[in-house]
């Protein structure tokens, strides 16, 4: 049995959502009286708020559990939240019998009634799905960053063959319009500057007057105070041709864009059952840059995906070279139980894995190099983000997501104009320019 605990720590893995959502679960324990301590061996409970898309990812929680038994041999009250709750369930309490809560992804608003519960000497679990009661419950927010992530939509309906995210997620679900603006207009008067709007399929966003994510788009570029908008993730085949002509037309919306394609090869796309091939994903891309020609292209990408031959992974280094990245994010293929990929034939060996993960990202690589160093010269806004390493060192982005480092009395939260001078592969640097007096 636990004492009710008076401090916790909310630690989260995965995606920009489990972010969201760990900020969300840290509000709801704050609004119960609690205080955030410092970190995981200061908290009488802590939040492991757990991914599942990899099995490493799966896994460490596991780890992270034996982790936070203390010296003398006490733990402290232990939730799993997140993804791996919600695909594990019972089974995490029966390998990990210091875990008091389980909460899946659309339960969590619960939490402080669980942590009674647990409290009072019961595990307590809840996986249920029950979609969007939890927004309803949670707490208006306090403080707030320069840079605020809000979900608009999640769930996916896609069912990739290799992805467990319909599986802990669930249905799409687009949140009511209201709510999104709403929450909006909070974030802005708490202070942020810029919105990335969140999402699994976020350009799946829609309601139940048939609008899009682009008039969402446009709905918060009209707010004064937000001087940015993002989004992500988007699937190509939700890239309606209103969010074309938004790159276009709202300044607010940032150049850039995560398009997953996942792989060069039609054979392997359609094994994956991504139901675009990738001449239609080109010619989006194309269609994209025409809206937007300095856009900056981010992408996903699984090597080694159930019966990729060296062939098709050819054809996916020529469509990287044919997209040009400005980043990407790319994976070995986990096979995920319960997904139809985890028992296909054909599972490539490791070692190939390892060997086209390497020149995968070798590409990606010089294509970051590439686009950092075109964007030298350019004069451009950098959102200040936090300060950097070095004494009068700060850390911002550019609107096209590059971490820019400046030597700057500017403060968190600043819009600063610079000029980029030199870029390497995930970072470039600006000198601040100074405006003429009037
Ligand atoms: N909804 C988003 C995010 C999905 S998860 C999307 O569709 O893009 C983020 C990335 O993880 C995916 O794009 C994919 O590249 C990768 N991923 C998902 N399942 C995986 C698996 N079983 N093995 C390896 N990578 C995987
Ligand atoms: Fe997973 Fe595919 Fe859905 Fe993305 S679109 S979350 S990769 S099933
Ligand atoms: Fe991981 Fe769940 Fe996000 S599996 S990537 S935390 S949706």
């Amino acid at each position: 049995m636990n004492a009710p605990p008076k401090s916790f720590h909310v630690k989260s893995f995965g995606c920009q959502m489990n972010v969201y959502d760990g900020e969300r679960m840290a509000e709801l324990l704050g609004a119960e009286g609690m205080v955030a301590a410092a970190d995981a061996g200061a908290a009488d409970l802590v939040v492991l708020n757990t991914c599942h898309i990899r099995e490493k990812a799966a896994e460490k929680v596991y780890s992270d559990i034996g982790r936070l038994r203390r010296d003398d041999g006490s733990t402290p009250m232990i939730a799993v939240a997140g993804c791996v709750a919600q695909a594990e369930g019972a089974e995490i309490t029966r390998r990990a019998k210091s875990v008091d809560i389980v909460v899946g992804p659309q339960a969590y608003h619960r939490l402080p009634e669980m942590v009674a519960e647990a409290a009072a000497g019961r595990r307590a679990l809840d996986t249920d799905m029950p979609a969007l009661s939890k927004f309803d419950a949670l707490p208006r927010r306090r403080k707030q960053g320069p840079s605020a992530f809000l979900t608009v939509q999640e769930g996916c309906d896609k069912f990739c063959t290799y992805c467990v995210v319909p599986y802990t997620r669930g249905a799409e679900v687009s949140r009511p319009w209201d709510a999104v603006i709403d929450e909006a207009k909070a974030l802005a008067d708490a202070g942020a500057r810029e919105i990335t709007l969140l999402g699994q399929n976020v350009n799946a966003w829609t309601d139940e007057r048939g609008r899009g994510l682009h008039d969402l788009i446009e709905a918060i570029a009209a707010m004064p105070t937000i001087a940015r908008i993002r989004y992500t993730t988007s699937h190509p085949n939700d890239m309606a041709d209103g969010l074309i002509a938004a790159h276009r037309d709202v300044e607010k919306l940032m150049p850039f864009l995560h398009l997953p394609v996942q792989s060069g090869s039609d054979r392997v796309l359609k094994a994956m059952n991504r139901s675009h091939d990738v001449a239609s994903y080109l010619k989006l891309i194309d269609r994209v840059r025409a809206a937007r020609p300095d856009i900056a292209i981010s992408g996903d990408y699984i090597v080694g995906f159930p019966g990729e031959t060296d062939a098709d992974f050819e054809a996916t280094l020529d469509a990287i070279r044919a997209v040009g990245h400005a980043q990407a994010f790319s994976f070995k293929y986990s096979p995920r139980p319960g997904t139809p990929a985890a028992t296909m034939g054909d599972q490539v060996p490791e070692a190939v894995m390892d060997e086209r993960l390497q020149r995968l990202q070798a590409l990606v690589r010089e294509q970051a190099i590439a686009f950092n160093a075109a964007t030298i010269g350019r004069t451009t806004d950098v959102l200040v983000e936090r300060k950097g390493k070095l004494p009068g060192q700060m850390l911002g982005k550019s609107p096209w997501l590059q971490s820019v480092l400046i030597d700057s009395a500017a403060k968190v939260g600043d819009m600063v104009e610079v000029e980029i001078v030199s870029g390497g592969p995930n970072s470039v640097q600006a000198v601040e320019r100074v405006r003429a007096a009037a």
